[in-house]
């Protein structure tokens, strides 16, 4: 791949032979990882990793992968430091982008990824903004392709909040790659149009199919992969719970939807999942709305037609490829 210096930001920006190439090089290099093969190409070089919210995967999946590139780390927790509150995001892009090679940023706005790009002069990566969570998607691709040897053609649906990091980037992924992609959720739920327009002019040259169906079992008929998101993402305030419950409670992913689809289904989320009451905040909305599970039945999440902890597992492979594409590594 031909990409050194680029950012990755948004899988718009790229092209679907591209997009291919990042999941081809995550495959080699997660065979390599696999066959205890060292991969220390990008030794001496720094990478900044910040997270203004929370994570487990991202971040982890950047310092492993950047270890075994040969590469040294530094998190910026959400409290840590002085960006956007005491330092604007274009003087902590010019500061990090002197010291370090490249630079995580995890946060809200889109804007504040795209604008710490422009001004760092080092590649930037997006490692979840309010409207894009463009790394997961290539690590649920990869996972696609290691259970069905392809990407085109395969009807995609995504069950829940349509219009927010994971619904977006899985409909642009999906349009990218020539897949039948379906968001399933009351209306108000789905995208907002310029970004479906841009997809379909994106469809148009890639076959992709894109369809907005409010009836789960009318989406889910014959599906390759369900997919689907916690219901109240980070940063959002408490009070849309009640909302969320009432409106995407017919859109949990159960086993009558598992069955519906084709027999060989796959289940499919980004993670943190609510599907069972072992969680702090799990508890919480027990006592407060009774429910012990959300978006997914704890029967699916831990069905043979699960693959949540594969995509997990890819998160790491697939943004060791960036970082490696991006920084211009040769193996
Ligand atoms: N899927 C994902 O991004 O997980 P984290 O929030 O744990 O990074
Ligand atoms: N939509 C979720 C995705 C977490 C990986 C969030 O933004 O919290």
């Amino acid at each position: 791949m031909n990409i050194k210096g680029q950012s990755f930001l948004k899988l718009l920006d790229f092209t679907p032979k591209q997009i291919g190439e990042f999941i081809d090089l995550a495959a080699q290099l997660k065979a390599k990882k696999k066959g205890g093969e060292l991969v220390d190409v990008l030794k001496g070089k720094n990478i900044a990793i910040i997270f203004e919210k929370t994570s487990t995967r991202t971040r982890c999946s950047f310092e492993v992968a950047a270890h075994d590139l040969g590469m040294g780390v530094t998190y910026l927790d959400p409290t840590g430091s002085q960006i956007g509150k005491k330092e604007s995001i274009k003087d902590t892009a010019r500061v990090l982008g002197r010291m370090f090679d490249g630079i995580e940023y995890r946060g809200f706005e889109q804007e504040i990824v795209e604008q710490l790009s422009e001004y760092a002069g080092v590649p930037v990566w997006n490692g979840l903004t309010n409207e894009f969570h463009p790394t997961q998607i290539l690590a649920d691709f990869l996972t696609l392709k290691e259970k069905f040897g392809k990407l085109e053609g395969l009807k995609f649906v995504y069950m829940g909040d349509a219009r927010y990091n994971m619904g977006n980037s899985l409909m642009v992924g999906c349009a990218k790659m020539g897949m039948h992609f379906v968001a399933c959720a009351p209306k108000k739920y789905w995208p907002a149009k310029e970004l479906i327009d841009e997809c379909q002019a994106v469809a148009k040259e890639t076959g992709a199919i894109l369809e907005f169906i409010e009836d789960p079992m009318v989406a889910t008929k014959d599906a390759n992969a369900i997919y689907t998101d916690v219901w109240v993402s980070m940063g959002e305030p408490d009070e849309v719970w009640e909302e969320r419950i009432n409106d995407l409670l017919p859109y949990r992913v159960t086993m009558d939807l598992i069955n519906n689809a084709d027999k060989d289904v796959v289940f499919m989320h980004c993670l943190p999942a609510f599907h069972d009451l072992d969680t702090k905040i799990g508890k919480q909305i027990y006592e407060k709305f009774g429910l012990t599970e959300m978006e997914v039945t704890d029967e699916v999440f831990e069905s043979e037609h699960s693959v949540v902890f594969d995509e997990a597992e890819n998160r790491m492979h697939t943004i060791k490829a960036v970082m490696a594409a991006t920084l211009g590594a040769e193996f």
